[in-house]
């Protein structure tokens, strides 16, 4: 197909280059109505789609934004980048989407990346929290940024976040008025700042209960399916336990592996409660009870407020609340049935 440019279009219509993109670019005051619509006519018989990249040198505006993401493979960031996408489109925005894998080099090579393809914004779901090292180039090459799920703890950015303690302390909560004292929890990486606050609300539920686990019933996950399949594994093979809450979802579809190798059967036999509520927390048996993130506004929100800040109107981060979802994985303890039901 061939690729016209602006000089082809001057050439068929016999108007001039400037003319011609005084109407491209809306600003056709004082000229006839006859030549803007004999521009216009050529431009779409001859298909020209501008040139973003050579147009954002003069307009020093890309029409694009940025977003990282750390793990596109979990669910919860797709669901993140679909809020975000949907709403960047609305408002005449492209999204270009990007994988860091947690890895902080790659981070920092794709901020670099999306500052050399002129995105007019980022929005950021760090590996944990903003390294300095990234905040620098940010700062220093002018790009507005806004945080997204992770970071809350670094006071010179914008974001938006959940409160994880509340939603730690949401799943101990529940765990404990259905009954249970004997409860495993698995982690999400230890340096990650929302695992841990999740972590501290689910033991201040215990806490207020007077309940107190062994330090072994906490086990070390780090968001990953497969690990937590491994470390379920082998926690439950040696232990009791009659319920568990894990730090995402995807942890809890690595312990119900588990569990049905071990022949162990949710809920009767151990209650699981997540956390994100994952689209295809719904799809599997018994249905994931889990602490609600409204991901998908999230990722809306997200880029609304970083269109805000492009805009420089004023801006502050949001908060949500979680919410407890409540569906069959987790079961009362004193009136679940016995076996010979
Ligand atoms: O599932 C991935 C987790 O990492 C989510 O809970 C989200 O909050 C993110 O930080």
């Amino acid at each position: 197909m061939t690729k016209y440019t602006i000089k082809d279009i001057a050439r068929e219509t016999g108007y001039s280059i400037s003319t011609v993109s005084r109407v491209l670019n809306n600003k056709e005051e004082g000229m006839s109505k006859e030549t803007r619509k004999r521009i216009l006519e050529v431009v779409k018989e001859m298909n020209y789609r501008p040139n973003q990249f050579a147009r954002g040198l003069i307009t020093k505006k890309s029409n694009m934004l940025g977003l990282i993401v750390p793990n596109i493979s979990n669910p919860f960031f797709p669901e993140l980048c679909r809020g975000a996408e949907d709403e960047a489109v609305q408002n005449g925005f492209s999204l270009i989407i990007c994988n860091s894998d947690d890895q902080a080099n790659k981070e920092e090579r794709y901020i670099h990346l999306l500052k050399e393809q002129q995105v007019d914004g980022i929005l950021l779901a760090s590996m944990n929290k903003l390294t300095r090292g990234n905040e620098r180039i940010l700062t220093d090459s002018q790009i507005p940024y806004i945080l997204v799920d992770r970071g809350v703890d670094v006071d010179s950015a914008t974001g938006v976040f959940m409160d994880n303690f509340k939603g730690g302390y949401l799943a101990g909560k529940h765990l404990i008025e259905l009954g249970h004292r004997k409860i495993a929890c698995m982690t999400g990486p230890a340096d990650i700042t929302n695992a841990n606050k999740r972590l501290k609300g689910f033991l201040q539920a215990l806490n207020e209960h007077d309940i107190s686990i062994p330090s072994h019933y906490i086990l070390n996950g780090n968001y990953h399916m497969e690990d937590a399949y491994d470390l379920a594994k082998r926690f439950l093979a040696e232990h009791e336990v009659t319920a568990i809450f894990t730090g995402n979802d995807l942890m809890a579809c690595g312990v119900y592996r588990a569990a049905f190798e071990l022949n162990i059967s949710i809920p009767n036999d151990l209650s699981v409660i997540g956390f994100d509520d994952i689209p295809f927390g719904e799809a599997l048996n018994p249905k994931l009870s889990t602490i609600r993130q409204n991901t998908y506004q999230i990722g809306k929100d997200s880029v609304k407020l970083l269109i805000k800040k492009l805009r420089n109107e004023p801006v502050e981060s949001l908060f949500y609340e979680p919410t407890l979802v409540v569906r069959n994985s987790t079961q009362n303890l004193i009136q679940s049935p016995s076996l010979e039901d």
